[in-house]
């Protein structure tokens, strides 16, 4: 949305391209089929955080130990970007557990806010509705969310807008499944050009996830 996101994001992806493919580049001999080691392996993305649910309730990171998690941060007044890729990631995981239930179950996906200022629980509770019936919409203190956002490499900032309560959040826009000891498995996509809200992006996102969900 903000050049500022876009380029923190490219920055980001950039980072993560060069880790990768030289850590990937001596791995076998030349016509040996691809590892099927995740993307992110050995990334220094994620952590503890301590949160608060669209039902008041606290959330720290440690809840979800033994599950899969999709990790997309984001805001829910922003105009145009999060509600597109919370569309795509949301009716992926739909696809994924509508082919195999029990695998689909292990992924809890998460929302956090980097708007803690509007987003208060109560704002957050019709938004993740809107998208998957298990998205839980986390906020919490400005210390708090801008730990959590740390921890996973994103960075935000406001836009000024028209009128105090019109502002808008820059922000990375990733969107990270993580395995369930908490360490980073892959990016899902979000913005391949070839896929949109109702063609490409759900299958996309379903395929990454039954790359990667045991
Ligand atoms: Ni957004």
């Amino acid at each position: 949305m903000m050049n500022i996101a876009n380029m923190g994001q490219s920055f980001v992806r950039a980072s993560l391209i060069l880790a990768f493919g030289a850590a990937l580049a001596g791995c076998g001999a030349p016509g040996d089929a691809p590892a099927a080691r995740p993307p992110l392996e050995g990334a220094r993305i994620g952590g503890p955080f301590t949160l608060t649910d669209q039902n008041g309730r606290t959330v720290k990171d440690s809840d979800f130990a033994g599950q899969y998690r999709l990790v997309y941060f984001g805001y829910s007044f922003c105009p145009d970007v999060c509600p597109v890729d919370l569309q795509k990631l949301m009716r992926g995981l739909a696809q994924f557990e509508k082919s195999d239930a029990a695998r689909g179950a292990k992924v809890q996906p998460l929302f956090i806010s980097v708007d803690p200022a509007r987003d208060t629980p109560a704002a957050l509770g019709p938004f993740v509705a809107r998208y998957h019936p298990r998205l839980l919409g986390l906020t919490g203190t400005p210390e708090q969310v801008a730990a959590a956002a740390k921890a996973y490499v994103i960075t935000y900032n406001k836009v000024e807008g028209s009128a105090p309560d019109r502002y808008l959040m820059a922000h990375t826009q990733l969107a990270f499944l993580m395995g369930p000891d908490g360490k980073p498995l892959a990016l899902l996509p979000l913005d391949d050009p070839r896929t949109d809200v109702d063609e490409g992006a759900p299958a996309a996102v379903a395929a990454e996830l039954a790359k990667w969900v045991a």
